[in-house]
């Protein structure tokens, strides 16, 4: 089929790197209670020129498009996870990376599991592998082994120098070993902030569906999230905002589009501290901060004019 103008429909990912390759990005909203796409929205971002679609499995929840997929494969569009969050979950009783899509995960400083800084791409077939290898080596076809064994080798395209390091890589075998300490202690801490924020009022927390997820983030949806960001700094706890929405910053302004539910989310949105070195009772205090956070900040948003 030809098709010109390359389309990628993309969930609020996280840089620019379906414009990288010369397409044209196509934002699309999110279900705020998982701050995920759904069949129905992917399918109404697509048209006949896309070509492929880009989940985000946000704070590690797995994004099942399974209901529309035969149907995305037969319109020849692919589907590119980004998993950088979900190293170890599950999408149904399949690992993440598993699932036949081509799935790239991240192993930066906080992620599920971390090489030091580094990622992973999962290919589907021995095609995409030897691509991805020539890509991540200035376009150089043979590998470091090979050259050391001959006088020239073949440059055959476009390449960037991403190659892993071996330090990076011996960082990242010795983590892997741990994760399913790491696995099993995000679970329990994560529902120990479920239990605890179930006390306070007004708070929603995002689910990442924790029973199949190995959760990265914990995060909840709260009016006046500014003020409460402030009263959370002021009290020492290390609260963030994961993200401010891509489609409204400026490297995105010419395919700017009205995304109601990434917006309010965007307002909303609070990233709580949430790391596997955490304890039950450290929860127990960012969680009264964040209580004490949302009266004093309630207050001074009630006494503005
Ligand atoms: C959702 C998401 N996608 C992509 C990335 C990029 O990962 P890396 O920094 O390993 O390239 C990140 C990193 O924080 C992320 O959070």
């Amino acid at each position: 089929m030809d098709r010109p103008e390359r389309r990628i429909a993309i969930a609020s990912c996280r840089e620019a790197s379906p414009t990288a390759t010369g397409a044209t990005p196509v934002f699309t909203d999110v279900d705020p209670t998982t701050l995920c796409v759904t069949d129905q929205l992917v399918m109404e971002a697509v048209t006949d020129r896309t070509r492929a679609v880009m989940p985000v499995l946000f704070g590690g929840r797995a994004v099942n498009l399974s209901g529309v997929r035969k149907e995305l494969v037969g319109r020849d569009i692919s589907i590119v996870e980004d998993a950088a969050h979900a190293f170890g979950s599950r999408n149904g009783a399949r690992r993440v990376g598993t699932t036949g899509d081509l799935t790239c995960f991240s192993f930066g400083p906080i992620k599920n599991l971390t090489c030091g800084q580094g990622g992973v791409v999962i290919p589907r077939s021995l095609t995409e592998a030897a691509t991805l290898r020539r890509l991540r080596m200035l376009g150089v076809v043979q590998s470091q082994a090979e050259r050391g064994q001959t006088t020239s080798y073949g440059v055959e395209g476009f390449g960037l120098r991403y190659q892993m390091s071996g330090i990076n890589a011996t960082i990242g075998l010795v983590q892997l070993d741990h994760f399913d300490k790491a696995e099993t202690t995000r679970r329990i801490l994560w529902r120990a902030y479920r239990r605890a924020l179930a006390a306070l009022d007004g708070v929603r927390l995002v689910d990442v569906d924790v029973d199949r997820s190995v959760p990265h983030l914990c995060q909840i949806l709260i009016p006046n999230r500014d003020g409460v960001h402030k009263q959370m700094k002021a009290r020492g706890v290390g609260v963030g905002v994961h993200y401010p929405p891509n489609h409204l910053q400026p490297a995105f302004a010419r395919w700017r589009c009205d995304l109601p539910a990434t917006e309010q989310v965007g307002r909303e949105v609070l990233t709580l501290p949430f790391h596997q070195h955490l304890s039950e009772n450290d929860i127990d205090q960012v969680v009264t901060a964040l209580g004490q956070a949302l009266k004093t900040a309630g207050a001074a948003s009630c006494a503005r004019p």
